[in-house]
């Protein structure tokens, strides 16, 4: 899609759509009313027929408006205008840009960028709207033969600001919305990747090409490598499978060199079977999505090395796959991580904290000032959250407030679950340090704490995604969440650096 931003009155281009707010109460937003005086008082007139009452959500296209050199006008209704925050600012966008994309419309003007939301600035406004356009033309069709959806959809979006001073603002909130869209759309194609070409070979060679557009420094360490290191439970995963595992190491250098990095290191498995203790068959095909974590990792460094955003991150991801085989780890084997401590596997279908484990360990050498993990880690954390925000754990409480903070910002949300020691006796093993799973009550807090066990080094926090990083039904698919979360924390993180 094509962008641009200019400070523009409504109705002087011509445009395939012109796109306008009407607040509840039939009240034209500013940009509403100059157009209304172009086209002569038309719209005030369709306002007052009760078409359009304004009502959050709702819309109305009107054609070949009197006056105006658009071809369409479309009415967006904004809700009550004292409430018209940051989330029904996105709202409304979203609503606009699916009325457009329903039509024949391949251009269009959008002003409601123009309108003040909540505590937001021009530059989060198109920012916003520039990745939700960049979203809302998203499609997944690389496995088909054909396509399948007709080409009708969006190709150009002008997003309008009031005032002329705002240019430079603008044009970096543009710039920034658009790596942002192209993020979370890398995110969303890897997830969405079957098992049998998303492998763990799959994720390293689209690092390194990420590493090769964005000048990133990568290292890929093979298994010979984790031997070496002593990563014995990252091994223990991929022992059933055939492919080999790979542990993925980026670092994106936007900051001073002494300045310490954030890690993220993400959940690579790129196909949970479950291992030994194998999964029902019903809906496994879902558990393609297993590296959502990784793809989040990998779609963040993406819109951060396209922002050109001034700070160090290192993405770390350990890839492999969760097979049964005839090697493959049983219920009852012990290993010992590279940290030294042991774990009783009782459950082999608990594999992300294996992995995970020894790439946080691994992340110790970064000294990094912050951790933050991703990971579709529980089927609990889907029972106590559903689909609508992101579990959150933390050993450091202003780091989590940071994490949430942002997630809210974009309309990523998590939620701060609990990570007291009291749960940490459910992980108890009679023959090893702990064991890998801790029992029906509380199954992500438990498996947070087993992380937990991991990160005393340094600041962290954990995200279980397993709700949120993918939709299941009818529009099933990745959705590349948490990469707008993760891009606001580092945006946020480099504005106080
Ligand atoms: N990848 C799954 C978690 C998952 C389950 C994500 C369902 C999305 C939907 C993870 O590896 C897993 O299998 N976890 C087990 C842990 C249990 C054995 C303690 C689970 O949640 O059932
Ligand atoms: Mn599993
Ligand atoms: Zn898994």
């Amino acid at each position: 899609m094509e962008f641009s931003t200019k400070c523009i009155a409504p109705g002087l281009t011509r445009t395939g759509c012109t796109i306008v707010g009407i607040f509840d109460s039939r009240k034209l937003s500013v940009p509403a009313a100059a157009l209304d005086r172009a086209a002569k008082g038309y719209l005030a007139k369709v306002v007052k027929s009760g078409d359009m009452d304004g009502r959050a959500g709702s819309v109305l296209m009107l054609h070949h408006v009197p006056h105006t050199a658009c071809e369409r006008v479309l009415l967006v209704g904004l809700g009550p205008e004292k409430s018209f925050d940051e989330k029904a600012f996105r709202n409304a966008v979203g609503a606009a840009l699916r009325a457009v994309n329903a039509t024949g419309a391949t251009d269009a003007d959008l002003h409601l960028t123009a309108l003040p939301a909540g505590k937001s600035d021009t530059a989060w406004r198109i920012t916003q709207s520039a990745a939700l356009a960049i979203e809302s033309t998203y499609r997944f069709e690389q496995m088909k033969s054909k396509r399948e959806t007709p080409a009708k959809a969006l190709k150009r979006l002008l997003l309008a600001y009031a005032n002329s001073g705002e240019r430079k603002a603008a044009e970096r909130g543009l710039e920034q919305g658009i790596a942002l869209g192209h993020g979370v759309s890398f995110a969303k194609d890897l997830g969405n990747l079957p098992g049998n070409v998303c492998t763990p070979a799959y994720l390293a060679g689209q690092a390194r090409e990420l590493a090769k557009r964005h000048r990133l420094k990568i290292k890929v360490l093979e298994t010979a490598d984790m031997k070496k290191l002593g990563m014995g439970s990252l091994l223990s995963v991929a022992r059933g499978s055939a492919e080999p595992p790979k542990l993925i190491v980026l670092e994106y250098q936007g900051g001073k060199k002494n300045q310490k990095p954030i890690a993220l290191v993400g959940k690579g498995v790129t196909f949970d079977t479950g291992g030994t203790s194998l999964k029902p068959a019903a809906e496994m095909d879902e558990m393609k999505y297993d590296m959502s974590g990784a793809g989040s990792v990998l779609g963040t460094l993406k819109a951060i090395a396209e922002m050109r955003l001034p700070i160090n991150v290192v993405g770390i991801i350990p890839a492999t796959e969760n097979m049964p085989g005839s090697r493959a780890t049983k219920p009852g084997d012990i290993v010992t991580s590279m940290s030294g401590q042991t774990i009783e596997i009782l459950n082999t279908d608990a594999e992300g904290r294996l992995i995970l484990c020894d790439a946080l360990t691994y992340a110790e050498r970064y000294e990094p000032s912050a951790v933050i993990d991703i990971a579709t880690l529980t089927g609990a954390c889907v029972i106590a959250l559903g689909h609508v925000v992101s579990g959150l754990f933390a050993n450091d409480d202003p780091l989590a407030h940071d994490v949430l903070a942002a997630g809210e910002t974009v309309q990523d949300r998590a939620w701060h679950l609990p990570l007291h020691d009291e749960y940490q006796d459910q992980l108890k093993s009679n023959f090893a340090d702990f064991a890998n799973i801790g029992g029906r009550p509380a199954g992500a807090v438990t498996a947070a704490c087993f992380l937990a066990r991991f990160t005393k080094k340094f600041k962290w926090v954990h995200l279980d995604v397993a709700g949120t990083a993918w939709k299941s039904g009818k529009e099933k698919g990745s959705t590349g969440r948490p990469v707008p979360l993760l891009t606001q924390f580092l945006i946020d993180r480099a504005k106080h650096l």
